[in-house]
């Protein structure tokens, strides 16, 4: 029996191709350059598994062209990239790289509260570029965070770790999200569940951990940022396109709120001009599930998907189970 071909479209933990190597045959594009449509679709001729990464659209448009591709094995926890609709109406399962990120995430979001909130950059730069030359009473004066009101939109797994670590901070902590949060998560972080208004009007900082999808997309526009206290900080480590990037930046020019701690962007890798001449804003370039160990873990675990699915074993992170069922029926 021939190994299955496995196509892995871009650079990965090297752990990941070695795994898959045991019991596939691995076309490995072991570049950060990506593939386009064009190439991807080329390179998957003959392939059952095919591992993405974000920077991979697959669209309807690529995925009806996927002939034979068994999995769509995402090495990310989000999958906006891919048109699952599209994937499960062809019978193709699509993976992503859950709960390993979450605390990687949520040490990075909380970060970049704490960057924006004492404004760590700016004070970086001031002290790096020579211009410290006396101590004042008013020097690069920032917001509290402790005892602070946190506000956050989307409680699944992201955002009660975010909670988590703003009750160290003895923040109250408002949500909103469609599904409320358990019982028990509910009590044990005090979580005060509140309407999308009611939280950006009592919030001094506002963390975002919503999925992408049509009902998210600018998700904060001009008319929410109106809402938010003119000292509130907002903080985006979910996908860039739940803010309206042209608001945000009109928003952080005219005080309309403070400041921003920004780790996704609308259109990435490029970043609206106006924030990068804003001081009131921290930039990363996506990078909240950056450690070492868990980017690496991401890659195996979307090997493992693939290996499983492979085998004709339901693979672990599956995002459309019904397509499973189906197969399985
Ligand atoms: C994800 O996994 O969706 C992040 O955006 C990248 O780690």
């Amino acid at each position: 029996m021939p190994k299955a071909k496995v196509l892995v479209t871009k650079r990965v933990y090297p752990e990941a191709v070695e795994l898959l190597s045991q019991s596939c045959d691995v076309d490995y594009v072991g570049t950060d350059d990506g593939l386009t449509s064009a190439e991807l679709i080329a390179r998957a001729r003959g392939c059952r598994a095919v591992m993405s990464q974000l920077t991979d659209k697959l669209g309807a448009d690529v995925i009806g062209q996927l002939h034979g591709v068994e999995i769509l094995a995402n090495v990310a926890v989000g999958f906006d990239n891919i048109d699952v609709k599209a994937a499960s109406e062809r019978g193709i399962l699509v993976t992503n790289t859950p709960d390993v990120l979450t605390e990687t995430t949520a040490d990075f979001a909380f970060a970049l509260l704490m960057a924006a909130g004492r404004r760590i950059v700016e004070a970086h730069h001031f002290v790096h570029s020579g211009e410290w030359r006396r101590w004042l009473i008013d020097l690069l004066v920032g917001q509290d965070i402790y005892g602070k009101t946190l506000g956050i939109f989307g409680m699944g797994r992201i955002g009660q770790a975010v909670a988590r670590r703003a009750r160290g901070f003895s923040m109250p902590v408002l949500y909103c999200d469609a599904q409320p949060a358990p019982a028990d998560v509910a009590v044990e972080l005090q979580l005060e569940r509140v309407s999308k208004e009611e939280l950006l009007r009592r919030s001094d900082y506002v963390s975002l951990h919503v999925p992408l999808m049509a009902e998210t997309r600018h998700f904060i526009g001009a008319a929410e940022l109106r809402m938010m206290k003119r000292t509130a900080i907002l903080i985006n480590t979910a996908r860039g396109p739940v803010v309206d990037e042209p608001a945000l930046v009109e928003a952080l020019q005219n005080g309309t709120i403070a400041y921003a701690g920004l780790d996704v962007f609308e259109n990435e890798p490029a970043v609206h001009p106006g924030l990068l001449e804003l001081k009131n804003v921290v930039l990363a370039p996506h990078i909240a599930s950056a450690s070492v160990d868990t980017r690496r873990r991401m890659s195996t675990m979307a090997a493992e998907n693939v290996i499983a699915a492979m085998k004709g074993d339901r693979p672990p992170n599956l995002v459309n189970p019904r397509v499973w069922e189906v197969r399985k029926s």
